[in-house]
């Protein structure tokens, strides 16, 4: 079954370019190399992303994100799944 996640969030420091496009080219990697799918946007210092795979790899992910450059105080996610 797959399964999806998205959450909005703000990040807890100035990102530079550089930095948003070295998040951007790991996640391409790794996610095609996991079977996941998804979203990222960033904007004015806010992350939305949407994420979709198997629900251990989801979970997994979205929980070493959290740790990556975003305030917990302004995390918001909205779990859903997907027959
Ligand atoms: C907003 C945000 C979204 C991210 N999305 C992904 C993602 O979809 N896939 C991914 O592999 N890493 C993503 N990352 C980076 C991971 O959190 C992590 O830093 C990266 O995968 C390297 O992890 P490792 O040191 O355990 O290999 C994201 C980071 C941020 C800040």
């Amino acid at each position: 079954m797959r399964y999806a996640i998205s959450y909005v969030s703000t990040a807890i420091r100035n990102l530079n370019d550089q930095e948003i496009k070295n998040i951007l080219a790991s996640s391409e990697k790794s996610n095609n190399e996991n079977n996941i799918t998804g979203l990222l946007l960033f904007s004015e210092g806010n992350f939305f992303q949407i994420i979709e795979g198997r629900k251990e790899d989801i979970n997994e992910l979205y929980k070493k994100n959290r740790e990556r450059f975003q305030a917990p105080q302004y995390h918001q996610a909205f779990p859903e799944a997907h027959s």
